[in-house]
């Protein structure tokens, strides 16, 4: 008979980090399991990118790629082999490739040692937060709503967050300046910005290019340094692409939190930090291999904190990307051009679907708004009832769709009565079929007072 030996230590859950402790701090897992846990119904939970034409011999032939572009260079084997097998340089070993992808793709001229590779936005996300926030009066200012990876790596630094609510046209400069203010005020210092200014997750938004520009201005007049995610930009309408804020950036206001995630495929789990602000003080720090004499970007500062997270990002998939952006000749603006039609094929089904069931001019009968975006991932659906996880629930279990509830991405408590919709990852017609089965979840749901 099995008998329990004595003196397991059980922990109490309140003593574990607020991080961990936080149910809000959930919402990533949730995000990406939904799918999984209701396997029958259709899925708009998630921004998963489209999987539909990944095809498993790619991988070798980019790592095979990627070794042909090293030895075309001149290195030698026994270098080759090692960088593959080996622990490599914290801040990695594709940063040349990456540098010309920027400056091809968006237009961002940085050297190589302004560029961190790191185990996707998340890393970068966390690198830099902690490199810059140094005492708990430090304040990160947020767009709300935001992405949940931005939250929970603030919530998982003991970083305290001052939402900034976003209008149809995301951040307005002059709300960021006033958050700015109004921090300072109470005797806290607003340290950086973070926001996604094309095709934000979750609302769609693109700032437009004069608030660009006045945004870094008001960077500059607060002294915040701006944190740019930007996964979804290369996917606008043609035409239609934005100049990135680190593009027009000419004082290093901007560190850029860029992913691979959407413009290659997640499960390379790589993107990089671009931070060329140099660092007083750090003149040829010891024994960084070429930088004697020179001053150290805030990229190669940070190191030291990417160190101690996750020791370098993989090799094998930093040879895989590599390989892709030489086989691109390091544009992936081309590649991605076939996946951002698709996409917005998706956008468009799903608009017109909802359209369709919810038409505006009967708003009184069904309590339907949605939104219109002119790219991106995300759908934000106004509903006029508690949109919570047990909603959601009942919505994949009893009708065969899921989506996520917009609670979780405010960060002010706001979004109890809306979801979004994620379409990148449903064929048109399953987007058709969604919809409505979603309008027969909303006319099911009795309404619930305010
Ligand atoms: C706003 C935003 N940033 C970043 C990412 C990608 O992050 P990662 O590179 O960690 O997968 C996503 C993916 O959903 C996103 O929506």
């Amino acid at each position: 008979m099995h008998t329990e030996p004595v003196g397991l230590v059980s922990l109490n859950h309140d003593r574990l980090h607020a991080g961990i402790v936080d149910p809000e701090m959930d919402s990533m897992r949730i995000l990406s399991e939904t799918a999984m846990k209701f396997p029958e119904a259709l899925s708009f939970s998630s921004g998963a990118p489209h999987d539909g034409n990944h095809d498993l011999s790619k991988l070798s032939y980019y790592i095979d790629r990627y070794i042909k572009h090293l030895e075309d260079q001149g290195v030698p084997q026994q270098r080759i082999t090692r960088l593959m097998f080996q622990y490599g340089p914290v801040n990695g070993f594709i940063q040349d490739e990456v540098v010309r992808m920027l400056k091809h793709d968006e237009g961002i001229d940085v050297s190589p040692e302004a560029v961190m590779i790191t185990h996707g936005f998340q890393e970068a996300t966390l690198v830099a937060l902690r490199g810059l926030f140094t005492s708990p009066d430090d304040v990160l200012l947020a767009v709300s709503p935001a992405y949940v990876g931005i939250r929970g790596a603030a919530r998982m630094l003991d970083i305290p967050v001052r939402p900034v609510p976003e209008g149809p046209d995301g951040l307005d400069p002059e709300d960021v300046a006033a958050a700015a203010r109004a921090v300072r005020a109470a005797g806290r210092r607003p340290v950086a910005v973070y926001l996604v200014p094309d095709f934000s997750n979750p609302s769609g938004t693109v700032v437009p290019l004069e608030s660009r520009r006045r945004l870094l201005e008001v960077a500059a007049e607060e002294d915040l340094i701006i944190l740019e995610d930007n996964p979804y930009g290369l996917f606008a309408p043609d035409g239609e692409k934005m100049p990135t804020l680190k593009s027009l950036d000419e004082q290093r206001r901007v560190v850029y939190l860029g992913s691979f995630a959407k413009s290659a495929f997640p499960g390379a789990r790589l993107g990089y930090l671009i931070a060329d602000q140099e660092i007083e003080g750090a003149e040829g720090a010891q024994g960084a291999e070429g930088t004697e004499g020179t001053k150290r970007t805030l990229a190669q500062e940070l190191s030291k904190a990417k160190a101690m997270f996750t020791v370098g990002s993989s090799s094998l998939s930093q040879a895989v990307i590599g390989g892709m952006l030489v086989d691109h000749d390091y544009d992936l603006t081309t590649p991605t051009r076939e996946l951002a039609a698709v996409y917005l094929e998706r956008l468009d089904a799903t608009l017109q679907a909802l359209a369709e069931h919810f038409p505006p001019e009967r708003y009184a009968e069904h309590g339907v708004r949605f939104n219109t975006p002119h790219g991106g991932f995300f759908v934000v659906v106004e509903v006029d009832f508690d949109a919570d996880l047990t909603a959601m629930e009942r919505s994949a279990r009893d009708y065969g769709v899921s989506w996520a509830p917009m609670s979780m991405f405010h960060l002010d408590g706001g979004g109890r009565r809306a979801i979004r919709l994620g379409v990148s990852n449903l064929e048109p017609q399953a987007i058709r079929t969604g919809i409505a089965r979603l309008a027969r979840f909303v006319a099911d749901t009795p309404r619930t007072g305010v």
